[in-house]
């Protein structure tokens, strides 16, 4: 195997979001999971892995674990429950968190939306509706003036092209609107909201660094024909790129979550196979932003032997990108812990731990590769 090579101050983390994990809350998610046939398996993420309660124990996990970084989301319905209240032991709490994490040296990323709404936002229409743009740059606004001292990198939204494709186009996830007019309203909407962000977010607090966690595909041509090349072009600009060159300006750094691979074709079918060096194809592509990158998320549902292969399988093409130019300065496995999977409830196990919070053979492995790389 390539020898890892990982720059100085190199983040190994691992990536959490807040309905996925915390528990007990009470948001448009919680609310569109209760209702018969929405969970595959007739969970809800009621208590989860309790992480509202627990979260001392998920830091013991990184610590455990040797990481140095933690992604994780601050719940908006949490924090602003009605229009303009923002609840001052909600943000207590996760100011206790934060502070807790950088006290052990693991320096915090946070996510500002990952997949829920307050209930008063999803009820004017979520991001279909214009003023959602307003309700989010002011909550964003206000997360960079109360921790924009503890933390400094912002992951604002995360995956916004699969946001759409499964609330709207696909609609087997909340808020389950099969609408391209509306999938369409709220893209734009968000794009929106990324620049209002990224406005409020810097005259709060001009010292964080504004980011997404963006969900990208790496798509090759499968033959040299010009037809597949076109195609496996096209597709990349449309998944991956389109959003984040109209954001571009209003990023610091770019974040990556990446899980799928695909070789395009002209003839059917038009999916014809995975890539074996995905990730590192990605991440030369992405040289092309000039921007310093961050894997936000990279992960496996599959059996835990598989797992750990996948870990240092990753970590090699990761070193291999790092060796030929690109500026990558982190990593975050998903998930630290096993959780709720939205529509899937509980089927898929993504966790270097189970939802006990026990680690699996992968954590120690990817434990061990930290501490080699992190002298
Ligand atoms: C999402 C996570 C999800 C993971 C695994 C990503 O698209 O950001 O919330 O759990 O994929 O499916």
């Amino acid at each position: 195997m390539h020898k890892l090579k990982f720059p100085k101050n190199f983040l190994f983390g691992a990536a959490t979001a807040a309905h996925q994990i915390e528990g007990h809350l009470n948001n448009d998610w919680a609310r569109w999971e209760k209702i018969p046939g929405n969970v595959s398996d007739h969970r809800t993420s009621e208590i989860s892995a309790d992480s509202w309660n627990k979260w001392r124990q998920d830091i013991r996990l990184l610590k455990n674990t040797s990481q140095n970084a933690y992604r994780f989301s601050i719940e908006w319905s949490r924090i602003e429950p009605t229009p303009g209240f923002f609840d001052k032991k909600v943000i207590g709490r996760y100011r206790e968190m934060i502070d807790e994490l950088n006290k052990n040296n693991i320096t915090p990323m946070v996510t500002l939306f990952h997949f829920t709404l307050p209930l008063w936002v999803a009820d004017i229409g979520g991001f279909t509706n214009r003023k959602t743009i307003d309700y989010f740059a002011r909550f964003a606004g206000r997360m960079a003036q109360e921790f924009g001292r503890s933390v400094e990198l912002w992951s604002v939204l995360n995956e916004p092209n699969v946001y759409i494709n499964k609330g709207y186009f696909i609609a087997d996830w909340c808020p389950g609107k099969k609408s391209y007019i509306l999938g369409v309203k709220a893209f734009f909407n968000q794009i929106s909201a990324h620049k209002q962000a990224y406005i409020s977010m810097k005259k709060a607090n001009p010292r964080v660094k504004v980011g997404i966690a963006m969900n990208m595909t790496a798509f090759l041509p499968a033959g040299r024909n010009i037809f597949d090349r076109i195609l496996s072009r096209l597709a990349r600009w449309i998944v991956n790129e389109y959003f984040i060159g109209r954001i571009r300006k209003q990023l610091d750094f770019l974040g990556i979550n990446s899980y799928a691979s695909y070789k395009v074709q002209a003839k059917k079918p038009i999916l014809s196979g995975k890539i074996a060096d995905s990730l590192y194809q990605l991440l030369i592509e992405a040289k092309r932003w000039r921007l310093p990158i961050y894997l936000t998320e990279n992960g496996t549902p599959a059996a835990d032997v598989d797992r750990q292969k996948f870990i240092q399988g990753n970590l090699s093409q990761l070193s291999r990108a790092i060796a030929d130019g690109t500026d990558l300065r982190g990593y975050f496995y998903w998930s630290l812990i096993d959780n709720f999977e939205w529509s899937s409830g509980y089927t898929m196990k993504f966790g270097l731990h189970d939802i006990n919070r026990q680690p699996r053979k992968s954590a120690k492995v990817y434990k061990k590769i930290i501490e080699e790389n992190s002298k």
